[in-house]
């Protein structure tokens, strides 16, 4: 295949605006409710075809920080092998991954790669396959895989992460500052550690869906809220501090991603972020700031 037919395209972090855990359930999973929102740090993913018809992943990190998943552990092969055997394709792949989302670190960044790379190689391969039949895939790949395979930037999440129901972009970009570690933290880990009181508590996501929808960027600020970020801060108590230093910053509210350990505070500007990001830099491995994306994969 020429190289002009490579596709290439970025798959975003995202963040949690809103994270309600309902209830756990049978499966090991929690029943969920979340408003789930793209941001421009991203992946770059690139496919191509390979010499011997197989699938093989390569991935190299943007920063040379982050300690690189073993390939059949990657989400990215997984995603690959359950599209190759759904459809009974026997083409192979060449995917390049170049990474700037750090692992384990809450933003989704393996569901987005996951997603984008069903999503690429459905037409690399030329599958069209229904949009349905790719969120089941996507659902098996992982809780998150969904959100980020469905298109919108915005969206209401339910069940484990596999409904989705996309909400209109924000009219206006919302500008955050990451607050990053480079020692991650499991996700199964910070669902163990809720307590039973911390789930099933009545919260409503209407209201941060009416502040996104009128763009109040004060008001998301006020409403954000996570059910696993008290689970998460006990695991990591040095979160706290790190906390009270965006607000300190000028942060308009500060919320955790997913599971953590990424923290983000809400600016008014980007100028306001950059400004907060320079203030609480000395406080994180790393900051970054980012803004919101219409949709999580986006094709170059
Ligand atoms: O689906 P995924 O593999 O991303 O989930 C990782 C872990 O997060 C699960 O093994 C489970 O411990 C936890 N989880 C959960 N309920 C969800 C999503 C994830 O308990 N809805």
């Amino acid at each position: 295949m020429a190289v002009s037919q490579m596709l290439r395209l970025t798959t975003s972090a995202k963040l949690n605006l809103f994270l309600s855990v309902l209830g756990r359930r049978g499966d090991g999973y929690h029943e969920l409710q979340g408003i789930f929102h793209s941001v421009d740090l991203v992946d770059d993913l690139e496919v191509g075809s390979s010499d011997n018809g197989d699938i093989s992943v390569e991935v190299t990190s943007a920063d040379g920080g982050n300690p690189l998943p073993e390939m059949t552990e990657n989400l990215i092969y997984r995603a690959a092998v359950s599209l190759r055997e759904h459809t009974g394709v026997e083409r192979g792949a060449r995917l390049r991954l170049t990474k700037r989302i750090p692992i384990g670190g809450g933003l989704g960044g393996g569901s987005s790669n996951a997603a984008g790379a069903l999503l690429a190689l459905d037409r690399f391969w030329e599958l069209h396959q229904e949009q349905a039949t790719l969120m089941e895939l996507a659902a098996e790949l992982g809780s998150d895989v969904p959100f980020c395979l469905a298109g919108a930037g915005t969206s209401l999440v339910t069940g484990r992460g596999e409904q989705v129901a996309p909400l209109p972009p924000p009219p206006t970009l919302l500008w955050f500052v990451l607050g990053l570690s480079d020692t991650p933290l499991r996700t199964p880990q910070v669902y163990a550690e809720l307590a039973d009181d911390e789930v099933g508590i009545e919260q409503s996501p209407a209201p941060m869906t009416m502040a996104l929808a009128a763009g109040d960027v004060r008001e998301v600020a006020a409403l954000l809220s996570n059910d696993l970020e008290a689970p998460a801060l006990r695991l990591r108590p040095e979160l706290e501090a790190r906390k009270e230093g965006l607000i300190d910053a000028g942060a308009l509210g500060v919320g955790l991603s997913g599971s953590g350990p990424t923290l983000f505070g809400i600016a008014a500007s980007r100028s306001d972020a950059q400004s907060i990001a320079r203030k609480v830099a000395g406080g994180f491995d790393r900051v970054a700031v980012v803004c919101s994306t219409p949709s999580c994969v986006a094709f170059l």
